[in-house]
């Protein structure tokens, strides 16, 4: 390991944003840590900056022994990525289960409190840290029928301009990014029960963002790249609207 390498922990490392973020962050040289409940999208990347845990993340006690074997083996962690989350089916709220309710909440906020809590007693000791927390333009954009969502995703703004505040003593920076409807397979989720997927990209979400097309994983992937690196080393508690316009 050089003194120039950073050590980045991304969660939703086998989703379609979560991998792309993970090859950009190899291209950079840096050394990333994957979690996912799956991996094996990311079968073909081998590389020996990369290791992978296929873990769910809402076991605190397994992302704790997670960041503690990658401080033990690196002596830091630089960044944080959170790019895990589940979507829902656009559904009238009187049909939204509790338990679905719950689930969003869980997957999209409780484990963003994990690790955040499971990272930040390192980044402390080191001074320094970048955590980033992929949420979506929906919560200040939304849609019908995505109400759990679109509370999900408030709450993890919210969470992150709370840690933002608390943390900027130490020198660690946290902030969200707003993805507008991107092409990965969690697009199609979003679509009511029923509903023909293809169509609905086309015909709702991409007609419904300004610069006229989906969102690429890459696109998300350059701006953690820039929220991770030192250009950024002045920005904290802030949400970048990675969304071709969609949020206007
Ligand atoms: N795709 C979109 O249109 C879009 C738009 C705005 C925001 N987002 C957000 O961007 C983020 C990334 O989404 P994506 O499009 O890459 O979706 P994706 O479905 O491709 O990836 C999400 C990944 O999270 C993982 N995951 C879910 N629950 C987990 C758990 N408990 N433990 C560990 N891993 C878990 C899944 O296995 C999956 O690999 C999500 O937070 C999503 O809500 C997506």
């Amino acid at each position: 390991m050089t003194t120039e390498q950073k050590v980045i922990v991304v969660t939703g490392a086998g989703g379609g944003m979560g991998k792309a973020i993970i090859e950009e962050q190899l291209k950079q040289g840096n050394l990333v840590v994957g979690l996912d409940l799956s991996v094996t999208t990311l079968s073909g990347l081998t590389h020996e900056a990369l290791q992978c845990f296929e873990v769910n993340v809402l076991q605190e006690e397994r992302v704790n022994d997670i960041c503690q074997q990658v401080f033990e083996k690196y002596g830091r962690i630089d960044g944080l990525v959170n790019a895990l989350g589940i979507a829902q089916a656009a559904t009238p709220i009187e049909q939204v289960t509790m338990d679905e309710w719950n689930r969003l909440m869980d997957v999209n906020v409780k484990s963003l409190f994990i690790t955040a809590k499971a990272v930040v007693p390192f980044m402390k000791k080191q001074q320094k840290g970048s955590i980033i927390t992929i949420a979506s333009i929906s919560a200040v954009r939304p849609r019908p029928g995505l109400q759990a969502y679109i509370a999900s995703k408030g709450a993890a703004e919210s969470f992150t301009r709370g840690l933002a505040i608390e943390l900027a003593p130490n020198q660690i920076r946290v902030n969200t990014i707003h993805p507008g409807p991107a092409d990965t397979q969690m697009l199609g989720q979003f679509a009511a029960q029923g509903a023909d997927v293809e169509q609905t990209k086309q015909s709702v979400f991409v007609q419904s963002v300004p610069l006229g097309r989906l969102v690429k994983p890459s696109d998300i992937a350059g701006a953690v790249s820039y929220l991770l690196s030192d250009a950024a080393s002045m920005v904290t508690g802030t949400t970048l609207h990675v969304d071709g316009g969609r949020g206007l």
